[in-house]
């Protein structure tokens, strides 16, 4: 097989011939709202007798950018059913053909498609065309070749010594049942490693997408069908997520989750599968692989490049409005260099300008629903009228069209202040100043607070061995931890990404682990 690669992003310079394709690519999405969706079910679009459903525009509230109907109870067994039934099928295929048809779909998403992706990503969820690019082209386009090379690797992992008289081999089985696949808002991306991972290993997969995107998740599922996938092996199901659930649940096949959202939604799918287990419900216990929250933090240090810091906190906390599961909400800055960061930061944050994801110009965008919007300005207006906090830049909001947040950066007074602890993503940053000699004991603070998650971490330094002593000290609060970079940007087949704690189950996005977590493999022997 081809070795994997990185797709190269595209730039949108002004006036090139990428940024008008994608320009016209969202004139014509626009044309054609509200957009409706479909669950497909054995390759089939359905109609569906459930309620019908819809998201807004984050960047225009009286936009409904989809539209679409809760597949019901009796859909949901019917995909579970047509997924099993295409199990055995798509587990003889040899490895090499399930391989081609994800590598084709990485062309389809490099190419045909890319525009399509990008505007839907962009105007489905609020994210600027750079934003859009590096999750729906590059990200998804990655996710799928380097996850066939990864899996081909699986499959060449065979013993290697025999004694005389014998042979073994690793048989590197699909799992018995299916898989659950429950994927995020915010990357278009993580739908498709959420299923692709499972399927290129030879699994068949039921997936829900979240509502806020579930046009580009279905422009991924249609992807797939187009490059060759049998269609009923990832069913694509939408609708009321608890119903959807509890009837996943109740099947004796269900063999694994594979989830990206939040703690407290993975905290009752993890605890929900243990009911099953303790009624001895499944065939297998449920694999359960997810990846949630966090509290990122970046850490300064006095010999830290104060401007290359500011530059890093900017992109890492304000980004598609904070909206990263690694994006950096908390910060420790030294009082050496505190009034330097402040002030370079502010004069930067002067030049970000917030708006519709379609004017290139704008930095950052909207937040994705009104119940985002709602949460993260009353914490907003809760510290602007807390004594403990000072507000260093933002503050301010604006929902009246989109739901549009000023980047805001408030410093407290105490390291204890519960900000420190609180996940809002959104685009609202938290500052403690520490005296410069405390560095030490402020490195077991912040492992201790960021409200249990554990997901990714940076320390700025231009000191050695203070990047030495954080790396050891913070070994367990961070599943990536970067050196005089930003907290968001993995980049698949580069750095692995997830977390511990409350984090999720840290079997790493974007590597070999994830995808032998979808195998249940058999030891062979024989003798002759
Ligand atoms: N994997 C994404 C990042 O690193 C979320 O920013």
């Amino acid at each position: 097989l081809p070795s994997a690669y990185n797709e190269a992003n595209r730039h949108y310079e002004k006036n090139s011939p990428e940024r008008e394709e994608l320009l016209s690519a969202l004139q014509s999405l626009r044309g054609q709202l509200p957009k409706k969706v479909s669950s497909v079910i054995n390759g089939q679009e359905v109609v569906s007798n459930g309620q019908t459903l819809e998201t807004q525009m984050p960047s225009e509230q009286d936009t409904t950018f989809a539209q679409y109907s809760s597949v019901t109870s009796e859909q949901v067994s019917e995909a579970i059913e047509s997924a099993l039934a295409a199990k055995q099928a798509w587990q003889d295929m040899p490895f090499n053909d399930r391989a081609a048809i994800f590598l084709r779909a990485a062309e389809l998403v490099s190419g045909k498609y890319r525009n399509e992706l990008c505007a839907a990503t962009m105007l489905g969820q609020g994210k600027n065309a750079w934003q859009a690019e590096i999750d729906a082209a590059a990200e998804l386009a990655d996710f799928f070749r380097f996850n066939v090379s990864w899996a081909e690797e699986i499959y060449d992992k065979q013993p290697t010594l025999h004694s005389p008289g014998q042979a073994g081999r690793t048989d590197w089985r699909p799992l018995e049942g299916f898989v659950y696949a429950v994927s995020p808002f915010n990357f278009t991306a993580i739908g498709g490693n959420l299923i692709s991972v499972p399927a290129i290993m030879g699994n068949v997969v039921v997936w829900k997408p979240s509502p806020y995107n579930i046009y580009p998740s279905y422009l991924v599922h249609k992807i797939l069908l187009e490059a060759g996938l049998p269609p009923n092996v990832i069913q694509f199901i939408n609708g009321d997520a608890e119903m959807i659930t509890e009837t996943v649940y109740k099947h004796a096949r269900f063999s694994a989750l594979h989830f990206v959202g939040s703690s407290d939604v993975f905290r009752s799918l993890y605890a929900k599968s243990g009911e099953g287990i303790g009624k001895k419900l499944y065939k297998d216990f449920p694999r359960m692989v997810a990846e949630t929250s966090g509290k990122n933090f970046h850490l300064v240090h006095p010999s830290a490049d104060i401007s290359n810091a500011v530059k890093h906190t900017i992109r890492a906390s304000f980004e598609y409005a904070g909206q990263k599961c690694s994006a950096c909400s908390r910060i420790y800055i030294p009082k050496s260099a505190s009034e330097q960061f402040f002030r370079e930061i502010k004069q930067e944050l002067d030049h970000v300008i917030v708006g519709p994801p379609e004017q290139f110009e704008n930095f950052t965008g909207p937040v994705i629903h009104k119940a985002a919007f709602e949460k993260i300005t009353s914490a907003i207006d809760a510290a602007n009228k807390d004594a403990q906090i000072e507000t260093i830049y933002g503050g301010t909001y604006d929902g009246s069209e989109g739901l549009y947040i000023t980047p805001t950066l408030y410093r407290a007074k105490t390291v204890d202040h519960h900000l420190f602890d609180r996940e809002l993503f959104g685009p609202v940053l938290i500052a403690y100043v520490y005296e410069d000699a405390e560095f030490d004991s402020l490195l077991d603070k912040i492992d201790q607070q960021g409200g249990g998650f554990a997901l990714t971490g940076a320390i700025f330094a231009r000191d050695q061995a203070a990047v030495r002593k954080a790396e050891n000290r913070l070994r367990y609060a961070a599943g990536n931890f970067y050196t005089n970079c930003k907290t968001t940007g993995a980049v698949i087949g580069q750095q692995s990404f997830g977390g511990s704690r409350s984090s999720g189950t840290n079997d790493k996005a974007g590597s070999m682990n994830l995808l032998m977590r979808f195998t249940s493999p058999r030891t062979l022997k024989e003798e002759f």
